[in-house]
């Protein structure tokens, strides 16, 4: 028999069948920070018969995802999630991907989204109305909630609230659980039953949700028209901006684009930043003299002494530096997207080897985000690491949260004038205490969530409440 010539750089072997797949479902970010500490930045384990690259070095991940990205595609996971989010920004690739993203990026720009601040901070006010002092929470459940209605108000102007949008909200959790589903290989072989209970819902979710969204566009392509004869200007919600804008060629976008580029920000939009609040409101509750140097910032920006603060806005975000340091040092221990992949199209060369195309290449944000090289006391809560000098001597690829390069998260300002916006407004009111005997636990899926949420018991901080 002929022995391959390939030579892989070193990793974990198992000469029993599917024990690499099983340690990887089972434990996947355990599985991948025992590889990538015991066999260092550049490693190869097999998964099936797919060859798999585990890529721990800063320098290589920024090659791979900013000067080489041409030689790299997404891979077959994203033909699954085009059920759900057809030829948006995060599925599709190679020019369709770069002309959509050089229409979309620009309505991101920091400028751009400014006037979603108000929508971000009157839902989170109407959020911790509902509160009670002394009472529990889901925090994460609750954070989920008004991200959503942030999102579709400000992408769609709809209003989640409103009783039309129960059908909204029940159809697009359906069809986002069956897109979790059909991750795995045995959802994917159900999903060929169309009659199976499951299977039939998702149909009917996925044709309710199309049926709101494009009845959405038709209704916001009219009101643009009719604007445009009283000569006043298009709404602020993102819609409008995607109807209008035009390509080079002076080309618009069509319904079916509109559609997969609004499902996928909602998608994309949500649930990150939701999980991203919802670590920071846990490690918050466990460090107490963080937590009161957060209300210290808040109250002394706001104004109050936590008694009769005003309403945080958007001129508020620059002064809110603690509060940023303490939400970057979150995504740091806890990152929303905890891993992501790429696809060699061609042979790669890469610290010393070649990576045959096909192969699959993977860096974890968790596991770099961990790692001793690049942060003293990794496990520990430390939001005071992040002075200038810190950041400017730390390689690009220790921190990102949001990737980097043309697949980048394009709603990277959106998140962090979401997220700083919302611990302001949540904490100028309330502080949160962990439920005792609750085991916290990562359940990393797409997104790094806790698994069963976190209960959090209220105290208020006014003494009206
Ligand atoms: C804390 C919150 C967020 C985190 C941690 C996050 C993280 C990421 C990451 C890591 C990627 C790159 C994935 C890859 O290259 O494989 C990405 C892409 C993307 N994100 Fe985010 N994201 C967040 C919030 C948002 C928000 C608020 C929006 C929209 C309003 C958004 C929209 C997108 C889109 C459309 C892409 C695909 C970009 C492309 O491929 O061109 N994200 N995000």
């Amino acid at each position: 028999m002929q022995k391959s010539s390939i030579e892989f750089p070193p990793g974990p072997s198992s000469h029993i069948p599917g024990k690499m797949v099983r340690s990887i479902v089972k434990d996947p970010i355990n599985t991948l920070s025992k590889i990538a500490e015991e066999y260092g930045e550049l490693s190869h384990f097999k998964l099936g018969r797919m060859h798999v690259y585990l890529i721990n070095n800063p320098d290589y991940i920024e090659k791979i995802l900013i000067y080489d990205y041409s030689n790299f595609s997404k891979g077959p996971r994203l033909q699954i999630a085009k059920r759900l989010l057809g030829e948006g920004l995060v599925t599709s690739e190679g020019e369709f991907h770069k002309s959509q993203r050089k229409l979309i990026q620009p309505l991101f720009l920091p400028k751009k989204i400014s006037s979603y601040g108000a929508i971000m901070t009157d839902r989170a006010l109407r959020m911790i109305q509902g509160w009670k002092n002394g009472s529990v929470v889901n925090i994460h459940s609750e954070l989920m909630k008004v991200t959503l209605s942030i999102i579709c108000k400000s992408v769609m102007d709809y209003e989640m609230e409103s009783k039309q949008a129960k059908d909204f909200g029940n159809e697009f959790e359906i069809t986002k659980k069956y897109s979790s589903r059909l991750q795995h290989p045995l959802g994917q072989i159900l999903d060929r039953v169309p009659f199976l209970p499951k299977v039939a819902q998702s149909r009917n979710a996925g044709k309710t949700l199309n049926t709101i969204v494009y009845g959405l566009i038709s209704e916001r392509r009219k009101e643009i028209e009719s604007r445009a004869k009283d000569k006043s200007p298009p709404g602020e919600d993102l819609l409008s901006k995607l109807i209008i804008v035009q390509a080079d060629d002076g080309s618009t976008m069509t319904d079916t684009q509109l559609r997969d580029e609004i499902i996928t920000i909602l998608i994309a939009g949500h649930e990150t930043t939701s999980n991203a609040l919802t670590w920071t409101y846990y490690l918050l509750s466990q460090n107490p003299q963080i937590e009161r140097r957060v209300f210290e910032e808040i109250d002394q920006v706001l104004g109050g002494n936590g008694e009769d603060n005003k309403q945080p806005s958007i001129s508020d975000l620059p002064k809110l530096k603690y509060v940023e340091k303490v939400l970057r040092e979150s995504m740091r221990l806890y990152p929303p997207v905890w891993t992501m992949g790429r696809f060699a199209i061609n042979d790669y060369p890469l610290g010393g080897y070649t990576i045959p195309k096909g192969s699959s290449l993977m860096f974890s944000q968790y596991v770099m985000h961990h790692n001793e090289k690049y942060y003293d006391n990794p496990e520990t809560f430390d939001p005071d690491r992040w002075t200038e000098e810190f950041k400017m001597h730390l390689p690009r690829f220790s921190y990102f949260p949001f990737g980097g390069g043309i697949r980048g998260c394009v709603g990277e300002s959106f998140a962090w004038q979401e997220g700083i916006l919302l611990i302001a407004t949540i904490s100028s009111y309330w502080s949160m205490r962990l439920v005792p005997n609750q085991r916290v636990k990562l359940q990393p899926g797409i997104t790094l969530n806790p698994k069963n949420g976190i209960k959090m018991k209220l105290k208020s901080r006014r003494k009206s409440s």
